[in-house]
């Protein structure tokens, strides 16, 4: 389709990248290298869409059930147990050599319509069976459980939801956890829950309870913050998992999404940012894999956008697991940062010349990829980003002197793509390579990966 001629380019700048030594270029493979998972919330209605598998055998090293573990769909009648989606996930898993959370054996929703109606006695029986079978049939496979799932209220009480489950009384948490432990010794057991991601009334209520517990010997080695996050993270949200990790526990974030805003890959570095400062921050999983598999929708909360393209919060996700705890590459610099390729607009050869041609290349510190923007002009090494006059799709883009005149001009969309004002032309990676010295052009926007560029 693209025509231009990319093999006649000679090599690209002969600058070193900057990346760690052991950079991984897979959000699973990088976390890994920290000693950590990557892991995403999977539905087995989405196992024959290939889009969807290939991001998630590629990317991540750790998988947890979205619904196929949670009590209505493993014990749809009471004492009949179903366990053919769970297993399709956990095998999936298994032959990949990725590990399995286990989502979850107890909380008050998705419960079966014969349980809702259990109060008691007879209840509590019901539960602390269901956690004993369901360990028991996943023994061995299962890294960490969320043993019980968003027990605790909201707002400023600090105290325990009302439920079916707590109206058995207030042991009912630490029953689950010992018939948990006694099912599967091998699983990591933890506490999960939301909206505990800062240090506020809930999550010390849940604090309280975990400290409570290693007190009194009841087992549990992880909790789990499920970080559903909007557009501000708190600011203590590593001070918060700390004071966990202090107890003596794992801290996993489990169900990690953000609203998709200005902020978005910025917040998503700094969760992960944090997980790498505790060192008993054993993993992240996000709750999801594209924007469009997940349950929150128009949120686009998630790190692949719906065609499965990785976005700016990936980069920036990846980037952060490789640079270690140092912080991200400044959001509002001056390099313009390519998002399927996460390479940066880069001068071919450092060429200060009328002509030099653009191409994509490691993102370093040097002026052939310094832009600084001149109301819609884009200056770099004296010259400015040019689209030779009247360019047709394929053409490739250059630096020239400044003109003023509008094939100078960018205009900086609001989906991330970058348009020049003469032609309204988008600057894409030419054939959507992703190789250092690949040619950049200008084609007709259709705001894929390619065409995405953010200031880093
Ligand atoms: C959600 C799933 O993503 C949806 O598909 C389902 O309809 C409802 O549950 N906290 C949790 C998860 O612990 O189990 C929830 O998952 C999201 C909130």
């Amino acid at each position: 389709m693209r025509s231009l001629a990319v093999g006649l380019l000679v090599a690209g700048t002969v600058l070193v990248p900057t990346g760690a030594a052991n950079a991984g270029t897979t959000l699973g493979a990088a976390a890994a290298e920290k000693g950590r998972y990557f892991g995403a919330a999977v539905g087995t209605y989405k196992f024959n869409d290939n889009t969807y598998m290939t991001v998630l055998n590629r990317e991540f090293n750790s998988l947890v059930a979205e619904n196929e573990m949670k009590w209505d769909a493993t014990e749809p009648q009471r004492g009949v147990f179903n366990y053919s989606a769970g297993d399709r996930i956990v095998n999936h898993a298994r032959s990949r050599g990725m590990k399995v959370r286990g989502h979850t054996l107890l909380w008050h929703a998705q419960q079966p319509g014969w349980a809702q109606n259990l109060s008691g006695g007879d209840l509590r029986n019901a539960a602390i069976n269901h956690v004993t079978q369901v360990a028991s049939h996943f023994r061995g496979q299962i890294y960490s459980w969320d043993v019980v799932n968003e027990a605790f209220a909201d707002g400023g009480s600090g105290a325990r939801r009302d439920s079916n489950l707590q109206r058995t009384g207030n042991d009912w948490i630490e029953a689950a956890f010992r018939a948990a432990r006694a099912a599967d010794p091998g699983a990591k057991l933890c506490y999960n829950d939301y909206n505990t991601d800062g240090i506020n009334a809930k999550s010390t209520g849940v604090y309280n309870m975990v400290r409570d517990f290693k007190q009194r010997g009841v087992p549990i080695d992880c909790v789990g913050f499920q970080s559903h996050l909007g557009t501000t993270l708190p600011s203590d949200y590593q001070a918060n998992l700390q004071r966990f990790a202090d107890l003596g526990v794992d801290v996993e974030i489990t169900e990690l999404d953000i609203t998709q805003g200005g902020n978005q890959a910025n917040m998503y570095a700094a969760v992960t940012r944090a997980c790498l400062a505790i060192s008993r921050c054993t993993g992240i999983t996000v709750w999801g894999v594209r924007d469009c598999d997940s349950w929150r929708g128009g949120d686009n909360a998630l790190l692949f956008d719906c065609a499965g393209n990785k976005k700016p919060a990936y980069t920036a996700v990846l980037d952060t697991l490789n640079g270690g705890s140092t912080p991200p590459t400044n959001p509002t610099g001056n390099r313009l940062r390519n998002e399927a390729s996460g390479r940066c607009l880069d001068v071919n050869g450092a060429n200060s010349a009328n002509g030099s041609q653009m191409i994509i290349w490691d993102c370093h510190n040097n002026a052939n990829q310094q832009f600084t923007q001149n109301g819609r002009a884009l200056q770099v090494m004296g010259k400015c980003l040019d689209a030779p006059n009247n360019a047709s799709a394929g053409t490739q883009v250059q630096i020239w002197d400044c003109s003023g005149a509008a094939n100078q001009q960018w205009v900086f969309n609001s989906n991330g793509t970058i348009s020049n004002a003469q032609t309204g032309l988008c600057l894409d990676v030419n054939g959507a390579a992703t190789a250092n010295g690949s040619a950049v052009i200008v084609w007709n926007c259709h705001g894929g990966g390619n065409q995405r560029w953010s200031r880093a």
